[in-house]
């Protein structure tokens, strides 16, 4: 029988993503299906800080196995920002165009545009805590370039690219993407699991 995990996301997007990824062993569990409606915190100070603050909440309330992502563009010239703080870089909501716009302003004149975007997710699994890194290495445009996709891609062209991530099939993205990257790390992981 399939076993139940949580992922603590309410990003129907994401959970699709991660439940073809996962295929049938496992049976993907929403925080709505678990009656978990409030918007979980995440105040760390680091990426890898928030998805495990996020993954033990949810663990600290049904006691089940579950997991939860966090994201950031790190932006060398700037010192990793946006970083943790990407979602809300420009404003306090998740305004993607003008976090992408002050992104482009606060980069004016700077000739080092390379950049990553680093996805962590935390698992908590039979009481043990577990991380997964994807990283794409990358540069930031001059200007947005694309309509796909969403938040910074459209001023982010990945290593051995010439178009943005918004330029991109959802596939592509996915094939090479941070987060592709780290579910498929965590994928690998569950189903070794399973033999
Ligand atoms: P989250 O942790 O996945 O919610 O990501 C935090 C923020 O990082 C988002 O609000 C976006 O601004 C940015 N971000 C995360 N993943 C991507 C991506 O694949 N492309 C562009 N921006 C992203």
């Amino acid at each position: 029988m399939a076993r139940k995990i949580i992922f603590a996301t309410n990003n129907a997007h994401k959970t699709e993503e991660v439940r073809a990824i996962l295929g049938d062993g496992f049976r993907l569990v929403t925080l709505r299906e678990c009656g978990i409606t409030e918007d979980i915190p995440e105040e760390q100070p680091t990426i890898e800080g928030n998805a495990l603050q996020k993954a033990r909440y949810v663990h600290e309330r049904t006691g089940c196995n579950c997991f939860a992502d966090d994201t950031g563009l790190e932006v060398e010239a700037l010192g990793g920002a946006p970083g943790v703080h990407s979602a809300r870089y420009a404003t306090d909501g998740h305004d993607f165009e003008a976090n992408t716009r002050l992104l482009l302003h606060n980069m004016d004149g700077v000739t080092d545009r390379k950049a990553r975007f680093r996805t962590v997710i935390a698992l908590i699994l039979d009481g043990r805590e577990y991380t997964f890194e994807g990283i794409v290495n990358g540069i930031i445009t001059e200007k947005p370039a694309g309509s796909a996709g969403f938040g910074y891609d459209p001023v982010f062209v990945p290593e051995g690219y010439e178009k943005t991530f918004a330029e991109m099939s959802a596939e592509e993205k996915n094939a090479i993407s941070h987060r592709g990257r780290a579910v498929r790390k965590f994928a690998e992981f569950l189903s070794g699991l399973k033999n």
